[in-house]
């Protein structure tokens, strides 16, 4: 009898430290996976992080790039034949000038200033086009197409589904920032002969549907060679909230999605 009980002890006493055990065991496993759960999350937060900073970056970058080209178009085609329209003025006050060097002088100071006039308004309408803030996206972009087709080799079909809001004018100007740069790199890199943009609602969400038939390139092998033009494509569209998304192969031309 008291052996038995003995037995019982010895069971019971198994029981426990197995149940400890495996408690230990099960304690140990939900620390581990929780420790890797919560490892992963951050390196997904500083692979964000990163990839934020890079956005801004190239933001910055741009920003400067842009304000370069502009010093040099500034002095290059204005401040130039502002120098010569003052040394022309400055030539007028020279004694003794005969009718006919008179006439020469100021035909040079009209012809200058007629020029530095027309590069001041391209250089502003570079900057930011006007019928865009006069008349709204729908406009700036029928513009942008008819001088993107006027001097190149390149057909826009383009199909406008949407409404745009005027007063949206800031969003607006990212997306024909955007559109200009797709614009630029189907010519430039693509030699494209026909682009479509589409402006649509897809899933009830305003969406741009763009391609083009060019050369395309690798995007998988491009992901870490993207150039400035792609990230501060990808920063506005993030600005905008919403989502951008390029397919392309080689000969095959490229096909870019984005919602605003
Ligand atoms: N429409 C396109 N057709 C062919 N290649 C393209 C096109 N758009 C982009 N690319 C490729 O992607 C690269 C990155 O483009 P982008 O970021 O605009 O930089 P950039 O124009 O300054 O070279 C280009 O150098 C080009 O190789
Ligand atoms: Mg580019």
């Amino acid at each position: 009898m008291g052996g038995n009980s003995v037995d019982i002890y010895v069971v019971l006493g198994y029981l426990f430290i197995a149940f400890l055990l495996m408690a230990g065991v099960l304690i140990l496993f939900f620390y581990f996976s929780r420790k890797k759960i919560i490892q992963k999350e951050i390196e997904k937060k500083i692979l964000e992080i990163n990839h934020q900073k890079e956005l801004l970056r190239s933001v910055i970058l741009t920003q400067e790039a842009e304000r370069k080209r502009i010093a040099q178009d500034l002095h290059d085609d204005i401040s130039s034949k502002l120098n010569v329209v003052s040394l022309n003025t400055h030539l007028l006050k020279t004694p003794n000038l005969s009718d006919d060097e008179i006439l020469e002088i100021t035909d040079n100071i009209t012809g200058l200033t007629q020029k530095a006039l027309e590069s001041s308004r391209r250089i502003a309408h570079d900057l930011l086009p006007p019928v865009l803030e006069k008349f709204g996206l729908n406009a700036g972009i029928e513009e942008l197409i008819v001088e993107v087709t006027s001097s190149k080799t390149v057909k826009v079909n383009y199909l406008n589904e949407l409404k745009f809001q005027f007063e949206d004018t800031e969003r607006h100007l990212h997306i024909f920032r955007v559109l200009q740069e797709l614009l630029n790199n189907s010519i430039r890199h693509g030699k494209a002969t026909e682009v479509s943009i589409r402006f649509s609602k897809i899933n009830d969400i305003e969406t741009c549907t763009y391609s083009d038939n060019g050369k395309g390139f690798d995007t998988s092998n491009n992901e870490s060679q993207k150039g400035l033009g792609m990230k501060n494509i990808e920063s506005r569209i993030s600005f905008l909230n919403g989502t951008f998304s390029i397919f392309s192969k080689v000969n095959e031309g490229v096909k870019v999605i984005f919602t605003f």
